[in-house]
């Protein structure tokens, strides 16, 4: 008996659970059981040694790996699946899965590759192998947010997004949540065709195919970008779901993930901030600005969106005669300024225009004000980045 060794169980079927149960509790006397949307919430508290994560035939669980794997220090986790999929197979194998069992057919072997686990636990040898794998399916999701249209959100995350592909070997996939006008379109030169909602029937096992087939290319950087769909009816028919489904999956297989959040407290933009690992509120050096954003996180603290050590502020337009300066920010509110982006109209302008991004190559040394300070910001999220990844 392996009696000191915690197994968890996740599935979201009870009678999958009491089979399993059944099958493992005269070796294992520790087991525990989640439902897989309880594993985010609960995994630290249980503390497992293995976790076996079953999915059925059209119904992805493969986000719970990395969460598994980021938050308990020695684990390993076998996938028991019902779909034969194998591009499934090869992402659970790239995010850090032990092992993968087809289910039922291969619940024979349960018993082996559990044993194969502990040796494995035990020596301690895997943990060292996995930590090459461990960056695959950390995805880091930032918002852009403002309270208050017109501050530079789609500008901003549009730019920061280009630069970011451009600059570093991390793949970037920017989201315009803003349905009906879009906005980054505008700042990219891309012209958008398909949208989220036609995800809708393979949103519960999406992959990275599925999501390359609704993208559009920018084609200086080969960044992939969802734009919003244009048309109404398509619009109405996104829901929360399609945004919480497309953010988890794109973890998988992006680095960055940029969204760009209405500014309306909708379904949408609730579950946008509540998946996200940072949000950067956008705002102008004005007064009402800063009105908007006080009122922005009593909203927050209403409907239970924490901003607790996630929220930045990005101050975008300054110039010379900027009306409230970084001071007064930090005087008023207990977020930290994270960047700085300078007003440069003429460069912006001429970008738009143009209909050309105001980043088309890796290296410029003609860059505008805007373009230099959003350069700055980039290299901060590397920074961080590569210090999350050691
Ligand atoms: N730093 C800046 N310099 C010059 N123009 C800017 C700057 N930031 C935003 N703008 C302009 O302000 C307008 C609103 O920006 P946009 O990104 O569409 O705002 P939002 O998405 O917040 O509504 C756009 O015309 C954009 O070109
Ligand atoms: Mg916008």
């Amino acid at each position: 008996m392996d009696a000191d060794v915690n197994v968890l169980i996740v599935t979201e079927e009870g009678p999958i659970a009491a089979d399993l149960l059944e099958r493992l509790k005269s070796r294992f006397p520790r087991i525990t059981r989640l439902h897989p949307g309880e594993v985010r919430r609960e995994i630290s508290r249980i503390q497992p040694d293995l976790v076996l994560l079953h999915e059925g035939p059209r119904k992805s669980e493969l986000e719970n790996i990395p969460l598994i794997l980021k938050e308990i220090d020695k684990v390993e986790v076998v996938l028991l699946t019902e779909s034969k999929d194998s591009i499934r197979v090869r992402d659970a194998s790239r995010a850090g899965a032990f092992d993968v069992l087809f289910f039922p057919d291969e619940i024979n072997a349960l018993g082996d590759v559990l044993s194969r686990a502990i040796k494995s636990l035990r020596s301690g040898k895997r943990m060292d192998s996995a930590k090459g794998v461990s960056t695959w399916g950390r995805g880091q999701v930032i918002a852009f947010y403002s309270g208050k249209g017109g501050t530079g959100k789609s500008l901003v995350a549009s730019t920061l997004a280009q630069t970011l592909q451009l600059e570093s070997s991390s793949s970037v996939l920017l989201v315009d949540l803003n349905f009906q006008y879009g906005g980054v379109e505008t700042f990219l030169g891309v012209d958008g065709g398909r949208s989220l909602h036609d995800l809708t029937p393979v949103l519960d096992e999406l992959n990275d195919n599925h999501i390359r087939s609704v993208t559009v290319v920018e084609r200086h950087s080969q960044m992939e970008v969802l734009v919003s769909p244009l048309d109404l009816s398509t619009a109405v028919n996104i829901t929360e779901e399609h945004v919480e489904r497309l953010l988890r999956a794109a973890r998988l297989y992006y680095d960055y993930i940029l969204v760009d959040v209405p500014t309306e407290m909708t379904p949408i933009t609730y579950a946008t901030l509540e998946e996200a690992d940072r949000i950067f509120y956008v705002l102008n050096p004005d007064a009402l600005s800063l009105r908007v954003l006080g009122r922005v996180l009593a909203t927050f603290s209403s409907v239970g969106v924490d901003p607790e050590d996630r929220l930045q502020l990005v101050l975008n337009r300054v110039n010379r005669d900027s009306e409230i300066t970084v001071k007064d920010i930090r005087h008023r509110f207990p977020y930290e300024v994270i960047a700085e982006l300078r007003d440069d109209p003429k460069r912006v302008d001429q970008a738009v225009n143009r209909g050309k991004p105001l980043r088309t190559a890796q290296e410029d040394k003609n860059l505008g004000l805007f373009a230099r300070d959003v350069q700055k910001l980039a290299k901060i999220i590397m920074e961080a980045g590569k210090r999350l990844h050691v």
